[in-house]
């Protein structure tokens, strides 16, 4: 990490040096950005064997100490509906449920859950069927540009599942950890109670 930061900081520098000014500072993100992306490989000379149960699917893998559950599940299994936002767990874009728990998966290390049940947004509906849940937030227009959806989603699942959605203002308390630039959440607060109300008649 300490090689990757001191490359990275040359490189701004350089960039910077070279270019100054709004070329520079379109070029730095993707300079940074590339830098951090990179998940850990499975080549690592420590890596784990781990086994999950995947929306359903038993999934063996070999795995980086190192990697995040988010990480695993975007670059190793290709299911990119959850979202990396923040990666630091400030945003909760990242939600899913692991043994029917809430979790932010960028915060979650995969040899943590090892032996887990993992459910994302990839595995919510039931075929070509809308989970309640996710017709209420189309019902409701709770999203704008759709970042935040899955981990919304996810995390109203499992709001409702913990018996926190009775009233608008449980449901906004314990779904805070969820963020959305948008600012959907009249929406996504309806949304989430009418799911709630479906699952309770
Ligand atoms: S990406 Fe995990 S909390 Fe923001
Ligand atoms: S819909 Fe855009 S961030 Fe929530």
């Amino acid at each position: 990490m300490a090689d990757a930061l001191s490359e990275i900081s040359l490189t701004r520098r350089t960039v910077l040096q070279v270019s100054g000014g709004a070329a520079a500072l379109a070029v730095l993100p993707e300079v940074v950005g590339s830098a951090y992306a990179q998940a850990p490989t499975e080549g690592a000379r420590d890596a784990v064997e781990v086994s999950f149960t995947v929306n359903g699917t038993a999934t063996d893998l070999r795995v980086d100490p190192r990697l995040s559950v988010l990480d695993m599940l975007r670059e190793r299994l290709s299911l990119t509906g959850t979202k990396k936002g923040c990666n630091q767990g400030a945003c909760g874009a990242c939600t899913v449920l692991i043994d029917g728990k809430r979790v932010n998966a960028c915060l979650a290390l995969a040899v943590m859950y090892d032996g887990a049940t993992i459910t994302t947004i990839e595995g919510v509906a039931d075929g070509e069927t809308l989970h309640p849940l996710q017709a209420a937030f189309i019902e409701h227009d709770a999203f704008q540009c759709g970042y935040c959806t899955s981990g919304q989603i996810m995390s109203g699942l499992g709001c409702i599942r913990e018996g926190h959605a009775s009233s608008a203002e449980e449901i906004s308390y314990w779904m805070s950890g969820n963020i959305c630039r948008c600012g959907a959440y009249p929406g996504i607060v309806a949304a989430v109670a009418q799911a709630a109300k479906e699952d309770r008649t």
